[in-house]
């Protein structure tokens, strides 16, 4: 949607992976402070998102919603000020149905206008919008009466779907919305990460700037996989244009976690200029070569070793789309490091099971 916010993937933090239901107003805003304090917010992951669980049961007598008066007793416009005095953008969540999908409060359906109009008088920035308890009728008219609603209300309002129905919203979401979820919820292990890579996949091209196709928030951090799991899984995020929310518990997260999802050659694939979603070029055995187009004529690579066993990956130039004889240095993002200050025809790794490579080819 070409509403000027999102021109690269949305970063930030959102509550769900990590806390679910168990939400309050201390952890949010304890959270914008240490996204501040640990230098993830000068790296880019600006958003405090909070998912499903802040309202009440009920509207009020009017019909608007309100936040949940023991979790969030100072309400959402004073934690939207907080974190916009600490340099921040506030989210918050809905559902195009009569009852968010914890059923804890009420969904916007029906009610599109006047809760798009409270979100924006709270200064709320950015909106992850659900899709339980509705009436059957089609998600593409639903999730449509929410974006024209946040256009009229004068506040640039990312707009999240959270949908991936029959049609999957990468066909039609474009047009409506910022990001939409492509798959099932994320969990915090493996064969999550690996299949919903792989479903992301397909729909590389409806993504571009302004419009991303969304694997789910991040799990790096949240304990169920191990550190070599988690780089591959930001890498391959980063390298898919995905939204980059962190899903962890930053306020208590170990240094390891910190430089995974610190890691600004990463971070800076995600954020390029060029908005081309990298792809699946080749996979044998578990061995996968991932692959995309960044600015100023260079290539991201990943190498990805999904086997159980230690194993050497080469990737070609032509397969990348690039002239083998034509010579590129090799940028290692995870070391740091030139492997190479021009290399030709090919580049081959040895990695690590689960682990991947991720370099940066630039010509020379
Ligand atoms: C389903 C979504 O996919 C999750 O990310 C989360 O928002 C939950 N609903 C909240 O109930």
């Amino acid at each position: 949607l070409a509403n000027g916010v999102a021109r690269a993937p949305p970063m930030g933090w959102n509550s769900w992976n990590h806390f679910q239901c168990a939400i309050d107003e201390r952890i949010v805003k304890t959270t914008a402070d240490a996204l501040v304090s640990t230098g993830l917010a000068a790296l880019g992951y600006k958003y405090v998102n909070i998912d499903d669980c802040w309202g009440e049961w009920n509207r009020d007598q009017r019909g608007n919603l309100v936040a949940n008066s023991s979790a969030f007793p100072s309400g959402i416009k004073a934690l939207a000020d907080y974190v916009h005095a600490r340099g921040l953008k506030l989210g918050i969540y809905s559902d195009a149905g009569y009852r968010t999908c914890s059923k804890k409060m009420p969904g916007s359906l029906g009610h599109e206008d006047q809760d798009a109009r409270t979100f924006a008088e709270w200064g709320v920035d950015y909106l992850k919008y659900d899709n339980c308890y509705h009436d059957g009728s089609k998600p593409q008219d639903r999730y449509a009466k929410m974006s024209y609603a946040l256009r009229k209300v004068g506040r640039p309002i990312l707009y999240s779907l959270c949908e991936w129905g029959d049609e999957n919203p990468a066909k039609w979401a474009g047009s409506l919305g910022n990001a939409w979820r492509t798959t099932g919820d994320i969990k915090d292990n493996w064969d999550s990460v690996t299949s919903i890579a792989d479903s992301n996949n397909i729909w590389g091209r409806y993504a571009g700037p302004g419009k991303w196709n969304d694997p789910d928030m991040l799990e790096v951090g949240n304990g169920g996989m191990s550190l070599e799991e988690y780089r591959s899984h930001f890498s391959i995020w980063a390298l898919m244009k995905a939204p980059l929310l962190i899903g962890c518990d930053i306020r208590s997260a170990s240094r390891e976690t910190l430089r995974t999802l610190g890691n600004k050659e990463v971070i800076d694939v995600n954020q390029d200029p060029l908005g081309v979603q990298g792809r699946k070029i080749r996979s044998k055995e578990g061995l996968e070569v991932w692959a995309g187009p960044i600015s100023r004529r260079r290539v991201v690579v990943v190498l990805w070793n999904r086997s159980l066993s230690r194993a050497s990956i080469t990737v070609g130039w032509r397969e990348v789309g690039l002239s083998p004889v034509n010579p590129f240095s090799v940028r290692d993002l995870w070391e740091h490091s030139f492997v190479s200050m021009k290399m030709r025809f090919r580049l081959t790794a040895y990695v690590a099971p689960h682990a991947c490579k991720m370099y940066i080819l630039t010509p020379v």
